[in-house]
């Protein structure tokens, strides 16, 4: 263990004595029984979950970096996460789910999540989904039939790719197509602060150009209209009636593909990456178990959307392979007032709650006089995702939600390493707030400066391969190869973030070093909302950087050059707005958009992106010796003044 230092006294919260007492993890020596990492995951994937048939090997490296986990081994992740729970507790809720109407409420068993699964995996099948290479896209709003059709994907070795509901029809499709879709499951709509987010027209639109897509299954939730193409669609009841609620539980290989997600990288295109059956089912089962410290009478609350990757292992695969109870909430956190979450957790008795600074930020600013109106003394445990915490929102966190009595983890980790990775263990680790804290036990990381060097501060690169690791990017298997893996005495992930570690080997997250962006938790390229602008017909150049957001962390802002033809004007920005939100969705609309002659750019024609962030916010601009033309940076700044 790096953390040899003595804590200097200060801002240091350590775990009670209750806390650690009945903790999964109450021993510090688990670090140093895991630096043996391959005995340490064989022996988590031999105790925590169960196998059709033993592996042969932990690891396969032989062809790094696609690295093979458990080789040899059958196994079936739905297997965990219901069959073998319902001979023990099989009436125990799997699922709690509270819809954005208050009277919308429903609990199901494990038992009956195994039935439902079942039926529908029957279902798909009707529709001719079997073969491993078949791509089921998911467009749901947050309703227990998501995870449902999650999992009777992956009973039958089918692969799902969840699109999350807030994406526009335009990102909908490039995501069908880019994976081939042969069927999509989604709703007639969802509520959102009290609308109808009407989900099937979006897939209706989607739709207007995807030729693999043979069938669309519709579930009823909101009872809209909604238009069904005859010998396309068909709805989610009527496909499954009269089938079996039992359904063979397909012993798959380790390695078999458990679905594909798409996120933002460096490029236009979203990358699509790909989890496994195996190894993803064994990393998010114990960090799911120990960092969460779950219990069987705990109820967990992830409020993450299951569009993402923190919906896919800690709403569903994680929490179900444990065997624990999850909730689920359809709408939004201010639905019909600021309180709804604690009005939630107080009806339900939610004793985990696992969500995103920006939440904390947003509950920060309606006040305290909110959560103050419900006991929440059912929690136990608090976590954080998505972003570093600032010590402020950290604490009032600690103090106003979890009654300075519950720990907190601060948990780091990504869409690619399919588990939590960085982060307390909340009966050992001593807190300091704002950093994530310690590596995972079996984990090693590591940062290093740009020669490649080990040092105090620079990328965050992860030096040992994991059991949930993504195995490659749907379709681009170069592009996986090249852009995260370097060698430098043996094969070394780089995550893109910048990082810092401090006396005591804690881990501090300080933010993306490329051009990714973090709106309210969830992230963006630049390169994705430049290539939006671009495609409206006025827009010649973009550049889009993140400008710093009190509540939502970082807000796109776009440096937009017209064709010749095109002046700028109010109407113009708004058009150009609202072309955002169709090309991608809400989330990705810049607040401002600047009309300006020229892009500072580099003799190489790179755009300096950090110089229009600079100007953004009103700092120095640094060397620009670098530019092509130096002019541009004063007649930028012009224009933002006559903006402000
Ligand atoms: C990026 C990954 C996987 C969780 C949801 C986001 C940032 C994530 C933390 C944290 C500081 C964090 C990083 C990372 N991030 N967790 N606890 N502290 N930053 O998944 O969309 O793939 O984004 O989120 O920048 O690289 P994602």
């Amino acid at each position: 263990m790096s953390n040899s230092k003595e804590f200097s006294p200060g801002e240091i919260y350590e775990p009670s004595e209750e806390t650690r007492k009945y903790a999964w993890v109450n021993n510090e020596r688990i670090y140093e029984m895991a630096q043996d990492y391959l005995t340490f995951w064989d022996e988590v994937a031999k105790n925590d979950v169960e196998w059709f048939e033993p592996y042969e090997d932990v690891l396969d490296d032989s062809n790094a970096p696609f690295y093979r986990w458990f080789v040899g081994g059958k196994i079936n992740i739905t297997h965990n996460c219901l069959d073998r729970h319902i001979k023990l507790k099989g009436d125990k809720t799997a699922i709690i789910w509270q819809g954005e109407p208050e009277n919308e409420k429903e609990k199901i068993t494990y038992h009956e999540l195994y039935q439902r699964v079942c039926r529908f995996a029957n279902a798909l099948r009707t529709l001719g989904v079997e073969e491993e290479e078949d791509v089921v896209t998911i467009y749901m709003g947050m309703v227990p039939e998501l995870p449902i059709a999650m999992l009777a994907c992956a009973r039958i070795g089918a692969i799902h790719s969840v699109v999350f509901g807030g994406f526009s029809s335009k990102a909908l499709r490039d995501r069908i197509n880019d994976a081939e879709s042969k069927v999509v499951v989604t709703m007639d709509g969802y509520y959102r602060r009290g609308k109808v987010v009407e989900t099937k027209r979006i897939v209706d639109e989607a739709l207007e150009n995807a030729p693999s897509v043979e069938s669309v299954v519709v579930l009823e939730r909101t009872g809209n209209d909604v238009n069904m193409v005859e010998g396309r669609d068909v709805w989610w009841h009527e496909l499954e009636e009269g089938l079996p609620d039992k359904c063979e539980c397909r012993p798959l290989d380790s390695e078999h593909t458990l679905f594909i997600l798409y996120t933002s990288g460096t490029t236009g295109k979203p990358k699509g990456v790909l989890h496994v059956h195996g190894g993803y089912n064994v990393g998010t089962h114990i960090t799911t178990k120990w960092v969460f410290d779950l219990k069987d009478r705990d109820i967990f609350w992830c409020t993450a959307d299951i569009g993402w990757i923190t919906g896919h292992s800690y709403v569903v695969y994680g929490p179900l392979s444990v065997g624990a109870t999850v909730l689920m909430y359809e709408g939004a956190p201010d639905h019909p007032q600021p309180d709804r979450w604690w009005s939630i957790i107080e009806q339900y008795g939610v004793t985990i709650l696992y969500t995103a600074p920006t939440a904390i930020r947003y509950f920060m600013k309606l006040g305290e006089e909110w959560p103050k109106k419900h006991d929440l003394s059912s929690l136990r445990l608090l976590g954080t995702v998505g972003e570093t915490i600032d010590p402020k929102a950290w604490k009032w966190y600690y103090k106003h939600i979890g009654n300075e009595r519950c720990p907190i983890v601060d948990t780091w980790w990504q869409t690619e390493t399919g588990m939590i990775m960085i982060t307390p263990l909340p009966g050992i680790t001593k807190l300091k707030p704002g950093s994530a804290t310690l590596p995972f036990p079996g984990i090693e990381v590591d940062i290093r400066d740009e020669k490649g060097y080990s040092a105090d501060s620079g990328e965050l690169v992860i030096t040992n391969p994991w059991p949930a690791m993504f195995r490659t990017l749907w379709g681009e298997p170069e592009r996986f190869a090249k852009q995260y893996w370097r060698s430098n005495g043996g094969l070394i992930y780089y995550t893109g973030d910048g990082a810092r570690k401090d006396e005591n080997g804690y881990y501090w997250i300080i933010g993306r070093i490329d051009e990714v962006l973090k709106v309210s938790g969830h992230r963006l390229g630049s390169a994705e909302i430049e290539g939006a602008l671009i495609s409206h017909e006025a827009v010649s150049e973009a550049a889009v950087v993140g400008k710093p957001h009190e509540i939502k962390g970082e807000t796109p802002v776009a440096f937009v050059v017209l064709k010749t033809g095109y002046e700028p004007s109010v109407e113009l920005e708004e058009d150009l707005k609202k072309h955002v939100r169709n090309e991608i969705g809400a989330i990705a609309v810049p607040e401002g958009i600047y009309f300006v002659e020229q892009l500072p750019k580099t003799r190489s024609g790179k755009i300096m992106r950090r110089i229009l962030l600079a100007i953004e916010k009103g700092e120095e601009v640094g060397d620009i010796t670098t530019l092509e033309d130096v002019t541009v940076v004063e007649k930028i700044k012009e224009v933002m003044m006559a903006r402000k």
